[in-house]
């Protein structure tokens, strides 16, 4: 695996796929598969788009992988999956009948499996148990962002990632922009100075709806909402930290992931209120402020029919650097121009290479600090645009409130919380 010759043999495109992120992969020979003691054993836990999206670059990270434990609560999707990653890997999908765990106990049991790397894919209102479960049962991990949905689920989250570097676990996040090799190089460029001391970022995740799938009557109350997932804030975290986060992301990493002092927000929901919505908002502004004077500007909406963004733009005392995510552009104008010339990579597609070159190399990554952080930026704002209220990061992180019940299964019943309005929800 360090034979660095052997990536030559992966060709993957970014064909859009299941969720727009599964990759094909016309590269390892698909017959004549023999496991050995070197044979590394993946299971999948959350079989939709993403997560067959992430099996599939797990296949095709390294030829020595096989995929053997599934878990979801639908077998629908289990087996959309299982069967679009068989056409890819052939026999290296090698899911017996028994390791296949269709309801809310079988993540549990692909964590009391053999398995030595899990991919965590559900919403993210299970991350934060699902670190801590796989980090207690010695996995390797790749965990999809965001990392939790609330404070106290990133606190459980930053205490998981710091025992999975004690334990020499590799952890690796879905936070993909930074596994691609354009914005590493840019961000890279205005972390040394390319632009003078940055003054301010201005972030957007501004696009349309999303999907919205058929529930069937006799579903228990908790399939029915978690069919339709992103709608629900205790589920999802709503859309600042479920989506959005990205463009947080991007700006946390333009300015070292410093903390911010406080943040201040505003948001609701005005084109996307129908029931079957749920409660969460369809658009946020928040401003994030540093102690060093820098202010962050973030807005994201989902409302369809309206002028899409998605990117960052950090400013700074000696030039502008621009990343466009729509349009693929990367470029900072100051003191000298520059713009990424370089090779593009698929960012899905690295999160893997370098998640299994880590373990073979014995040298465990762990995005856990940076991923957790991102995360709380996009709690917090949040929690600013919720209740109206300028909030600073300690109280935040010390936030008490958690958005769900602690059980999440077929025996919930959980009445929605009501929409926020500013002003009149409280912070908790
Ligand atoms: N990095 C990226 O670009 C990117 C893109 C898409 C999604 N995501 C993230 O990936 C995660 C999954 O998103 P998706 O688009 O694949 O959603 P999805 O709805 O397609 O898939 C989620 C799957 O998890 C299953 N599930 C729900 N509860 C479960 C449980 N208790 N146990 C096992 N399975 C359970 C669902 O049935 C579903 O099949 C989310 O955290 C999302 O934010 C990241």
């Amino acid at each position: 695996m360090k034979d660095k010759s052997r990536r030559t043999f992966i060709k993957t495109t970014s064909a859009a796929a299941l969720g727009g992120t599964m990759a094909l992969n016309i590269g390892f020979p698909r017959s004549s598969f023999a496991i050995n003691s070197d044979t590394l054993k993946v299971g999948l836990i959350g079989c939709g788009g993403r997560g067959t999206g992430a099996a599939n670059q797990a296949l095709s990270a390294d030829p020595n992988v096989i995929l053997t434990h599934m878990a979801d609560i639908f077998e629908d999707r289990m087996e959309l999956s299982i069967n679009s990653l068989k056409e890819l890997h052939g026999e290296r999908v090698n899911v017996d009948k028994s390791n296949k765990f269709v309801g809310f106990d079988g993540m549990k049991k692909v964590m009391d499996s053999d398995v030595d790397v899990v991919i965590l894919t559900t919403p993210p209102c299970y991350r934060p148990q699902q670190l801590e479960m796989a980090v207690a049962a010695g996995k390797h991990i790749f965990c999809e962002k965001p990392m939790a949905i609330d404070a106290p689920g990133i606190k459980r989250v930053l205490a998981a990632a710091k025992i999975a570097k004690e334990k020499k676990l590799s952890l690796v996040s879905g936070f993909c922009w930074r596994y691609h090799f354009p914005k590493r190089e840019t961000f890279q460029k205005v972390l040394d100075g390319a632009i003078g001391n940055v003054t301010s970022v201005y972030s957007t995740y501004n696009t349309g709806g999303l999907w919205l799938r058929d529930v069937e009557p006799d579903w228990s109350p908790l399939k029915k909402k978690m069919r339709n997932w992103l709608y629900y804030n205790y589920l999802s975290g709503d859309h600042i930290v479920e989506q959005a986060i990205h463009s947080i992301d991007m700006g946390s990493w333009a300015i070292g992931d410093a903390k911010p002092i406080s943040a201040t927000g505003t948001g609701g929901r005005q084109s996307r209120i129908g029931d079957e919505y749920g409660n969460i908002f369809d658009h946020f502004g928040i401003v994030y402020e540093y102690d060093n004077g820098v202010k962050s500007f973030h807005f994201s909406r989902q409302q369809k029919d309206c002028s899409n963004s998605y990117g960052v733009e950090v400013m700074g005392d000696k030039g502008q650097a621009i990343i466009d995510c729509i349009r693929g552009k990367h470029t900072i104008t100051g003191a000298e121009n520059w713009r990424y010339k370089g090779e593009s990579n698929d960012m899905y597609q690295q999160e893997h290479n370098e998640l299994f070159a880590s373990i073979r190399n014995g040298k465990p990554m762990n995005d856990g600090e940076w991923m957790a952080q991102s995360t709380m930026l996009g709690i917090m704002g949040r929690m600013v645009a919720y209740t109206g209220q300028t909030i600073t990061y300690e109280q935040a992180l010390n936030s008490t409130e958690k958005l769900g019940p602690d059980t999440l299964d077929d025996s919930t019943e959980f009445a929605d919380p009501p929409v926020a309005q500013p002003g009149i929800t409280k912070f908790i």
